[in-house]
């Protein structure tokens, strides 16, 4: 592993933080919208039950770490999550992202 590479989490670590830190904060603040009968932009939030569904699909994810990374989602008139929440969500949604997207095998260098 190279120096410098943020810790790399297994995925039964990212399985955990998913059911517990990232799901219920989508299911607060994103499934009035996309859940999968609502699924505004055409995008079913509701449908990443765990990472087996997120790894599924990584693009979708890098979509959703775009959107919190951007603070485009919720949309600003609509409940927000606390700065801590935000945190939380970008963070983990982050390296679930990282992990997802590379498939476990190397850990990409920090943008
Ligand atoms: C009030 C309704 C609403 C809420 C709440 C909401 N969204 Fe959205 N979302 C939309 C709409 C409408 C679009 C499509 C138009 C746009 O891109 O602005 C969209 C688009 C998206 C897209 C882009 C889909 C694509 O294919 O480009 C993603 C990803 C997304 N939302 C993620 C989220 C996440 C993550 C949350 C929670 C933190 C969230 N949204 C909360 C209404 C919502």
């Amino acid at each position: 592993m190279p120096a410098g590479a943020e810790e790399p989490d297994s995925l039964a670590t990212l399985g955990l933080a998913y059911q517990r830190d990232i799901r219920p904060l989508l299911e607060r603040f994103c499934l009035d919208c996309h859940s999968t009968q609502q699924q505004e932009g055409d995008f079913d939030l509701q449908q990443f039950a765990g990472l087996e569904q997120v790894r599924l699909d990584p693009q979708a994810w890098q979509k959703v770490d775009h959107m919190l990374e951007t603070d485009e989602m919720p949309p600003e008139d609509n409940p927000q999550p606390s700065s801590q929440q935000q945190q939380t969500l970008q963070h983990k949604a982050g390296k679930v992202d990282h992990r997802t997207t590379h498939s476990g095998s190397a850990v990409c260098p920090e943008k």
